[in-house]
């Protein structure tokens, strides 16, 4: 998808050798050493996975993960803020993907209040429940960027906290192009987006690590 910051660059479509060395334009980039989509990807690579290992490598509590307003935004600072002066913050832009920029803190409220009342599911409910907040998260899509990452990683904090495996999405943090998934993954998105979360939640458990 375009994030609308890019020139010639397509943000998170670098899955070509071309697309990996093209430049981009940077608004908001603090690292000023990093100049190609491949150099981004990597530092973006890097600081996630730190922030995964920091929730999956054991059950998250409800103390580290409380899934609350705070946390939701807070949660894509500590994976995009060393690198982008937006993570964390609400986006104040028109995408096409999303909902509009002064009813985002509202859903990002509904999505905490939905929490509250689906803390207490056990077993195959956890599936669906974290399918359907993947599914809001990119539909809310708070952020400049990153709404995916952030939404996947959101689920499989959600699973674990709740005593399911986490879903290990193949290729290169879905972001590749060319991964063979990509399609279906994009295909059960537009499908939840009709309420049909059946391709989604299959998709978490086929990848369940
Ligand atoms: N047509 C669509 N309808 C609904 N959601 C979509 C659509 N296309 C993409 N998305 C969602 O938006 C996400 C991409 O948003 P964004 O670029 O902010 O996230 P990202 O983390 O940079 O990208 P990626 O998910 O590719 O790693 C996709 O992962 C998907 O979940
Ligand atoms: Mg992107």
């Amino acid at each position: 998808m375009n994030s609308g910051r890019g020139k010639g660059a397509k943000p998170g479509l670098g899955s070509s050798e071309k697309d990996d060395d093209t430049p981009f334009d940077g608004s908001g980039l603090k690292l000023k050493t990093v100049k190609t989509r491949r150099e981004l990807n990597e530092v973006e690579f890097a600081a996630i996975l730190r922030v995964t290992e920091k929730y999956l490598l054991s059950k998250p509590s409800p103390k580290i993960a409380p899934f609350n307003f705070d946390w939701l935004l807070g949660l894509h600072r500590e994976m995009f803020g060393s690198i982008w002066s937006w993570a964390g913050e609400i986006r104040s832009t028109e995408k096409n993907i999303g909902v509009s920029p002064n009813i985002i803190a509202a859903e990002l409220g509904v999505i905490a209040m939905e929490v509250d009342k689906r803390h207490h599911e056990t077993g195959d409910l956890v599936f669906a429940t974290a399918a359907e907040f993947h599914h809001r998260a990119v539909w809310v899509h708070p952020f400049e960027d990153g709404n995916g990452r952030w939404a996947r990683l959101l689920a499989n904090v959600w699973l674990m906290q709740h005593d399911q495996p986490a879903t290990l999405w193949p290729a290169t943090d879905l972001r590749d192009t060319e991964s063979p998934i990509r399609d279906d993954y994009i295909a059960a998105i537009k499908a939840a987006d009709s309420r049909n979360y059946g391709p989604l939640i299959d998709l978490h458990k086929k990848f369940s690590v």
